[in-house]
């Protein structure tokens, strides 16, 4: 059985994902697509019901303008513009344009409804005449072909809400992806309605569905996973278990980074309750001596990766005649996004996951969860049985606590680390704080200052706490803790951590800050 697909042409937004996630929240499956990658082969392999145009950064004036082959106007689907997707939609169907001089429009704005009330506008304008929506445009259309009629204006958008009724083609010059459109999610849903969309992407149906496909693909091989005892390659790794049961073969390195009894209860998990084929590698001394005097951020990466790989190389290898690697990648992963800056983009920090491995080994990849968002595979790994308390783990990088101990990395420090980190995160699950924070975490940091404790002078590492809220790690705030959390919990490291003497609290965004010190 095959779920309907909604086609994103993506023209660069800032918001094209959360167009995706709405239709998602309606249990519709839908793909992301570069607008210069829409294509006859593409069509035919997705067989879209409806086709949404995205908004982007880009002016319809340009001569260079993106824009998307004519054949989608022919496929003979509904079409939904959306800002800069509404502009080129005219612009190619032969409306006009017009620069924004004085008409631009950032922000709230009110639209109101005129002429009939359409079906993509059921639930809207009926508490009020008008709706409020976000808007972010420069150009504005000016005028629309003969077969579409407008059916809602702004102040600075005098055809805010057009369409075809006939050919189901729509646009909107605002967002109604975006929350402070406060009614966008019932446009969307009327769109889709008017598509005849099914509403069934759900996450027991996908369940069976990649489990078969994953059957089918492996057959008799042998496949091998990298389990670190995050969410995504633990969901990988069962899910996949599942389907090939004795095949799949998971390779956990313990390289001395982990975070407190981290090892011991992942390998328990995982042999114990799920009963995988789970070969736990200890190679503590091999990491910590070769990262021995390294303090640079990306040297102690790429150090940690490379080792990485050939640790897990050799396991493999000792597994013998492996055709597949199984890889945790997520759809944000893998979203092709378009870039209008045109060069190659600045490497703030090189990350580490196992990508480098199919080429040294000659494996094909199985990536199972690569259709899917973050939470939707928090929701797989509920259906699979994966326990709460690990379905809900916050992120936890590859370098592990290399990049959470600055400068020159030690036993003492990370022993010091891990002490202080686990009485933090055990005050902020004690709190009930621990699922409104995306990531939080200690950092020992490479000064020691004096303090005084009883009768004693005490020349001790500093720790800064970290906690973040996110939605996806690209942008991330502070969590704005209260003082007596803070003042508690610092207590507690100072009275029961050795080596810690001051705690500190870290209030940097990112951007400008990153959510890992280094
Ligand atoms: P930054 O520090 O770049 O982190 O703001 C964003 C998110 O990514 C995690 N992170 C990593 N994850 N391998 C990973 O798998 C890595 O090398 C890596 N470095 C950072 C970080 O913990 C945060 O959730």
């Amino acid at each position: 059985m095959r779920n309907d697909v909604v086609l994103i042409v993506d023209f660069g937004s800032q918001v094209t994902q959360l167009i995706a996630r709405r239709l998602r929240e309606f249990k519709v499956y839908c793909e992301i697509h570069p607008y210069n990658k829409i294509n006859v082969e593409l069509n035919n392999k997705l067989n879209p019901k409806a086709i949404i145009l995205s908004g982007g950064p880009a002016s319809v004036l340009d001569h260079d303008a993106p824009r998307p082959p004519d054949s989608i106007f022919h496929i003979g689907v509904p079409i939904l513009g959306i800002c800069y997707g509404q502009q080129i939609m005219m612009k190619m169907l032969g409306g006009k344009v017009t620069s924004g001089s004085g008409t631009a429009e950032f922000g709230k704005s009110y639209v109101k409804q005129k002429n009939e009330k359409i079906k993509l506008l059921d639930g809207l304008f009926d508490k009020y005449e008008t709706e409020q929506v976000w808007m972010s445009h420069g150009d504005h259309v000016s005028a629309i072909p003969s077969n579409f009629k407008v059916f809602g204006t702004s102040e600075n958008a005098p055809f805010a809400i057009i369409g075809d009724n006939e050919k189901h083609f729509y646009a909107v010059q605002f967002h109604p992806e975006v929350v402070h459109t406060l009614n966008g999610k019932i446009l969307i849903k009327n769109f889709l309605d008017l598509a005849d969309i099914s509403f069934d992407w759900t996450m027991q149906a996908y369940r069976e569905k990649a489990i078969n496909e994953i059957k089918n693909i492996v057959g008799e091989k042998k496949v091998i996973c990298a389990l670190s005892g995050g969410v995504d390659s633990s969901v990988t790794a069962i899910l996949i278990h599942k389907a090939i049961g004795e095949q799949l073969t998971c390779i956990y390195v313990d390289n001395g980074l982990m975070r407190k009894k981290e090892s011991e209860e992942v390998i328990k998990l995982y042999t114990d309750h799920f009963k995988l084929n789970l070969v736990a590698v200890h190679e503590e001394n091999l990491f910590l001596s070769n990262l021995n005097g390294i303090s640079d951020p990306e040297e102690k990466r790429k150090t940690i990766g490379k080792l990485f790989i050939e640790v897990f190389e050799k396991e493999a290898l000792k597994i013998g005649d492996v055709s597949f690697l199984a890889q945790g990648t997520l759809y944000p992963d893998v979203i092709e996004s378009v870039s209008f800056s045109g060069g190659p983009s600045v490497t703030i920090k090189s990350h580490h996951n196992v990508g480098g491995l199919p080429d040294i080994m000659n494996l094909k990849l199985i990536e199972p969860l690569k259709e899917l968002f973050k939470d939707e595979v928090r929701i797989l790994g509920k259906e699979l049985g994966i326990p709460d308390n690990f379905i809900q783990r916050h992120p936890f990088p590859g370098p592990g606590l290399a990049i959470r101990c600055p400068g020159e990395i030690t036993v003492e420090k990370l022993d010091i680390l891990r002490n202080a980190d686990a009485i933090y995160i055990d005050q902020i699950k004690k709190h009930g704080l621990y699922n409104k924070i995306w990531q939080a975490f200690a950092v020992i940091l490479p000064v020691k200052t004096v303090g005084v404790m009883g009768d004693s002078r005490t020349y001790d590492y500093v720790c800064a706490l970290r906690a973040v809220t996110s939605i996806d790690g690209m942008t991330a705030d502070y969590y704005p803790f209260e003082h007596e959390f803070l003042s508690e919990t610092a207590t507690k490291i100072i009275n029961n951590v050795n080596g810690i003497n001051r705690v500190t609290y870290d209030i940097t965004s990112k951007p400008p800050g990153t959510i890992e010190w280094e």
